[in-house]
């Protein structure tokens, strides 16, 4: 299996379009009716990139904060207040551009009905609380977990990744993003970090397709990193 190491800032819709011709997401992804959950998705713009692109019907977030709270902090970090946005439907209208390519495949934005009758985004809602005492048996092809579970302190870390992986398909793809140990901002804020040997220790499990480092701001050291793969 082909492995790569970037050190390159990707968001995770980029880091999964760059990645989505590789054989084992194009086996993943080939299939109809495709699920997918983005754990503490705040706005879940990975989702809206993959229903786009693949046959994704079901696509649920899982989110602590109300949708209001969620968008605010959304269009905080992307320094775009000023923009009159309330619902995740507004920002999907507004955040995801269709390129060319796109258009020429005969893509186009969906209405909010057909929205809502795919993405069920669950606000106000602890993940932990969700795996372990939500009756949903689901399981999915995709799991995203990006920059959650180092915002939560253990046993409540380690519910949510195990939770996560219970959820996800024999065959299915998961993608986590946690703070590296360098991470300047997490280490003001007192968000807990991640050292690399106990981040790939999670995945013993797993093969992997992608690990990935990106860059602080300043250049100094490593901000985050990013597993994305399979079950074995
Ligand atoms: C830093 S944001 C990341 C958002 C998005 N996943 C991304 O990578 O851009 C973390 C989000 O996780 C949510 N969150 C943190 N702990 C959570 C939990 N235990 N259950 C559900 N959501 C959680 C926060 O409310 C916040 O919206």
């Amino acid at each position: 299996m082909r492995k790569k190491e970037c050190v390159a800032e990707l968001k995770p819709d980029s880091i999964l379009k760059h990645f989505q011709n590789h054989p084992s997401v194009v086996k993943a992804f080939s299939k109809e009716n495709l699920s997918a959950l983005d754990v503490g998705c705040r706005v879940p713009c990975p989702l809206f990139v993959i229903y786009h692109d693949f046959n994704f019907t079901l696509l649920k977030g899982i989110e602590l904060s109300s949708e209001s709270d969620a968008v605010k902090s959304f269009l905080k970090d992307a320094k775009a207040e000023n923009l009159d946005l309330k619902t995740i439907y507004d920002v999907y209208l507004k955040d995801l551009k269709l390129d060319e390519e796109d258009i020429r495949l005969g893509k186009q934005l969906v209405d909010e009905i057909t929205f809502k009758k795919h993405f069920k985004i669950l606000f106000n809602l602890p993940a932990d609380w969700y795996f372990t005492k939500v009756q949903d048996t689901t399981m999915f092809d995709y799991v995203i977990l990006s920059n959650v579970l180092h915002l939560n302190l253990e046993p409540t870390a380690t519910t949510i990744f195990e939770g996560a992986i219970a959820r996800l398909k024999s065959d299915g793809l998961i993608f986590v993003r946690v703070n590296h140990r360098q991470n300047p901002v997490a280490k003001k804020l007192r968000h807990r970090t991640y050292g690399e040997r106990e981040f790939k220790k999670l995945f013993a499990g797993f093969n992997e397709i992608l690990f990935c480092k990106d860059k602080n701001d300043n250049n100094t050291g490593f901000k985050s990193m990013i597993f994305f793969g399979s079950k074995k």
